[in-house]
């Protein structure tokens, strides 16, 4: 039992528990929970095993939900029905870590001096064991809410199953709000409130025109090539330099951002040279930075992810390649439905080139929170209590598939609490975390559930704000 909630006690709370901290994310970042990775399933399975003991270690009733592909864990600490109860998301499955540009292994917890280096550190593991931390401590001080913890092993291939595991268990699983954790800060002096996701529609391209590789000399000029026509298709449905997507109907349905939004975004903080240093670019499609905000914020892209095909090795060898693939993806801004983006991209490609296959994958919608009222409120309050800044609004890039699907499924609001920093390297190696995040990220979600818990009846009635 604690000695009361406080700043002070946070401060000290943190201090003593920093290695336990360290050791719990070291242990749960060991595990390489990669869940696109068919191979890796056992390992994804033992993170979700281990996260279960995790959250009992700490006092949680917690159980593993199996599911058609990778298993979703739940803890609670629940104190009392009649109290409102929130539910904190984060996700525990990873990014693949291959490539030569790590310069610790990827899988190894490396601890310099106040940073955390390797896969999963900052997304999204640091902020979920960050969150457990806050949540031990409101629990510990007694504060008047139930607090639940749901945590996805496939929010990195676009939870697939996840829409259907909450559905089924939409009772036991009811909660008043949910906050999630899996966003970005502006910069480290910036703390961000987002209003929304961008939404994703995968697909993967492929074209095949022979059986095997043929000598260029006895067949080029009459063999069709692959790659050659794969370059082409891809130029046709996209400007290379400008990044414009030519795809007729594609921006039909983008909502110009309101001049609310416009003044946020002046006001936000972004830097384009910041933004330049955190990401290691040379240079941009744009400089304004007004107009980099809307471009990775508020509107949709067609991005080649990786074009395969044909021979990669040293000098040069003479053949024509049978096969290309390209994966591709959009982001997708609100109003954007994915079903048509890959209607349009789909008649455009066969228009273009009727032989490409093209497949859809994941599709996710994009998502619009909500700024104000109390929930968005008490983010704001606890954020500027752990930190000592208000955040800015913002929308973000990028795309969480568990958040439409936990609004739908609860009929409860969503908000983002993300401790995330750009330069933490999301998705790219010497992915990291830092003390300063995790310190300042217990207390936001303590003092969160202490706010939560002084709004009291009205959460706990579930209603919708
Ligand atoms: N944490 C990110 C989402 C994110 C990215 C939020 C950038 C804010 C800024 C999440 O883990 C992620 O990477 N999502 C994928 C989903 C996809 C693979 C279906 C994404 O956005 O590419
Ligand atoms: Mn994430
Ligand atoms: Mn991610």
């Amino acid at each position: 039992m604690g000695t009361g909630f406080s700043k002070e006690g946070l401060r000290e709370y943190a201090k003593e528990r920093r290695s336990e901290y360290e050791s719990e994310l070291q242990r749960i970042v060991e595990i390489p929970t990669v869940s696109v990775e068919p191979d890796r399933k056992p390992e994804v399975a033992r993170g979700a095993e281990y996260a279960v003991t995790l959250l009992e270690k700490f006092g949680a009733k917690a159980e593993l939900h199996a599911t058609k592909g990778h298993p979703i864990v739940y803890g609670r600490f629940d104190r009392n029905p009649a109290l409102p109860t929130v539910t904190v998301y984060n996700h525990l499955d990873v990014q693949p870590a291959d490539g030569p540009d790590w310069r610790t292994p990827p899988f190894d917890f490396v601890k310099k001096g106040d940073r955390y280096y390797g896969r999963g550190t900052t997304d999204d593991k640091g902020p979920a064991i960050t969150a457990l931390f806050g949540a031990r401590y409101a629990w510990e001080n007694d504060v008047p809410v139930n607090i639940r913890f749901l945590w996805e092993l496939e929010e990195e291939i676009g939870s697939p199953n996840f829409e259907s595991t909450i559905k089924a268990k939409a009772r036991d699983f009811a909660t008043d709000s949910v906050v999630v954790s899996d966003t970005v800060w502006v910069s480290r002096s910036r703390p961000a409130q987002p209003a929304g996701l961008r939404g994703l529609q995968g697909f993967r391209f492929t074209l095949q025109t022979g059986e095997t590789d043929q000598h260029s000399g006895t067949a080029g000029g009459a063999a069709r090539n692959p790659v050659t026509e794969m370059a082409q298709l891809i130029a046709e449905c996209v400007d290379g330099k400008t990044g414009r997507v030519k795809i007729p109907g594609f921006y039909a349905d983008v909502v110009a951002p309101s001049r609310k939004e416009l003044e946020d975004l002046q006001q936000c903080g972004f830097t384009v040279r910041e933004f330049k240093k955190d990401h290691l670019f040379k240079s941009l499609r744009v400089d304004d930075p007004l107009e980099v905000m809307k471009r990775i914020w508020m509107m949709p892209t067609f991005e080649v992810h990786g074009i395969a095909g044909g021979y990669q090795g040293p000098g040069v060898k003479t053949i024509i390649p049978p096969k290309a693939t390209a994966i591709v993806s959009c982001r997708l801004v609100p109003d954007m439905d994915p079903k048509k983006i890959v209607r349009i991209v789909t008649d455009f490609v066969k228009k273009k080139n009727a032989d490409v296959k093209v497949s859809a994958e994941h599709a996710l919608p994009a998502y619009q929170g909500m700024t104000t009222g109390p929930y968005a409120d008490a983010i704001r309050g606890a954020m500027k209590f752990a930190f000592g800044k208000e955040p800015v609004f913002v929308r973000e890039g990028g795309s969480i598939g568990a958040v439409l699907s936990m609004e739908k499924v609860f009929r409860s609001p969503v908000f983002f609490l993300g401790l995330s920093l750009p330069e933490h390297g999301y998705h790219a190696p010497n992915e990291n975390f830092d003390w300063a995040q995790a310190e300042g990220g217990m207390a936001a979600f303590a003092d969160y559930f202490r706010r939560l818990g002084e709004m009291g009846g009205s959460s706990g009635k579930r209603s919708k704000v």
